[in-house]
């Protein structure tokens, strides 16, 4: 069978010898500390729960739900007024399945082949698949320590902003967990404009950010209304990772366009997703505050540990991650990562699998309580491996 041409634009699978390795350690009962999935460990809240249940218990919410619900559109509205102050209206509203979905079909809906797009360099790496899938050529925008792994506008040449289709822009950012800054969002709305490029902001850790700093939507910058789109995600904030309850806000002409392309290929989201989706939205949020906490105290947990140690890191300042600086001189993070888990059984995400500007660094997920953190600090301690400079 000859398969497309567009399946050879995505490597191999890199987890699978981590993975293998991880299952046959375990099988040796040896203790594992497993910092690198992207999974959060707290659970949904209950009346998120109830709703979904309450809702699958009638028959008639198991048929094709085919658009989104007023009540869901109206809820997305409601949260934004509500958490970030904006006010937006139900045509500036798309679902998707997941902001992973969606920003993997974002190429398809704004690109021909061979445009250019601008995309962080490390990144998530579904930013660049859907790039690829749209037949978009990526130019990648590094986030490097010199600028506090911020997007760094003034280093894109002038003939490549000028040919550039859309920006993606994700802060909180994994994997470098940098925040922005109202003026950097000033000042990334002022470049969209003067290249006429689409801001599309991957607002997942809105949630997740430390040391008092207060997490934003990226229509809170004056004119972003008219440069960007937003991918919302209920995963992180709500502990919803796998129902998939992701939506596209802003710019109503890019929504629409979204709605289109899904319209070929979806019939809608589970009816009880959608009213689970609406208790997350108009619920409480104590419990999101709370938790935000408890990520700080893993991230204090983690990052002073690991400089008690000698391996000397940045405090991350938002996300569910830390990246760090592969100490000892060395580089290869795929290498490195095989080390760790072997002398001290902690499995980290190589920096290479987030794209070329990762390679030489590996990213801690804060995925297990405070205490479990100190201890897997304990075991780099005392597994031999080199950690200072
Ligand atoms: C930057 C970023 N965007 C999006 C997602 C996925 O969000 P969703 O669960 O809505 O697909 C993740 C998950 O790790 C992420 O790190």
């Amino acid at each position: 069978m000859q398969f497309s041409k567009r399946l050879d634009l995505f490597g191999d699978e890199i987890f699978a010898a981590l993975n293998e390795r991880k299952v046959a350690l375990e099988a040796q009962g040896r203790t594992i500390y497993n910092l690198s999935v992207g999974t959060p460990d707290f659970a949904p809240a209950e009346h998120i729960r109830k709703a979904m249940m309450d809702a699958a218990a009638d028959p008639q919410n198991w048929k094709y739900s085919l658009r989104d619900l007023p009540e869901l559109l109206d809820a997305v509205c409601g949260y934004y007024k509500r958490r970030f102050g904006i006010e937006i209206t139900p045509d500036q509203v798309a679902s998707c399945a997941g902001s992973q979905e969606g920003v993997g079909h974002i190429g398809m809906v704004l690109c021909d082949e061979g445009d250019t797009v601008l995309l962080p360099t490390p990144c998530y790496p579904v930013f660049i698949a859907g790039s690829l899938l749209g037949g978009a050529k990526p130019w990648y925008y590094p986030l490097t320590k010199e600028h506090g792994f911020l997007p760094y506008v003034k280093d894109i040449p002038e003939d490549v902003a000028r040919k550039a289709k859309y920006m993606i822009v994700s802060l909180p950012a994994n994997p470098v967990g940098s925040v922005g800054t109202p003026e950097l969002y000033a000042e990334l709305v002022a470049f969209a404009k003067k290249y006429d490029i689409l801001i599309i902001h991957d607002n997942a850790y809105s949630d997740i950010i430390f040391d008092g700093a207060v997490g934003n939507s990226f229509f809170n910058t004056p004119g972003a209304m008219d440069v960007g789109v937003e991918f919302f995600s209920l995963s992180k904030s709500f502990n919803v990772t796998g129902a998939r309850l992701s939506f596209l806000v802003g710019r109503p002409d890019v929504i629409a366009a979204l709605r289109k392309l899904r319209s070929q290929i979806d019939f809608g989201m589970f009816l009880p997703l959608q009213k689970a989706a609406v208790a997350a939205l108009e619920g409480p949020l104590d419990s999101v505050k709370e938790q935000c906490q408890m990520y700080e105290e893993r991230r204090d947990a983690l990052c002073q540990g690991l400089r008690d140690i000698g391996w000397e890191l940045p405090n991350g300042k938002g996300t569910m991650f830390v990246w760090a600086k592969i100490p000892g001189g060395r580089t290869d993070s795929m290498a490195f990562c095989m080390e760790l888990m072997e002398k001290a059984g902690v499995i980290v995400t190589p920096g290479a699998s987030f794209g070329p500007h990762g390679e030489g660094y590996v990213r801690f997920a804060l995925v297990l309580p405070p205490e479990k953190i100190r201890e897997a600090v304990e075991a780099i301690g005392n597994s031999g491996i080199t950690v200072t400079k």
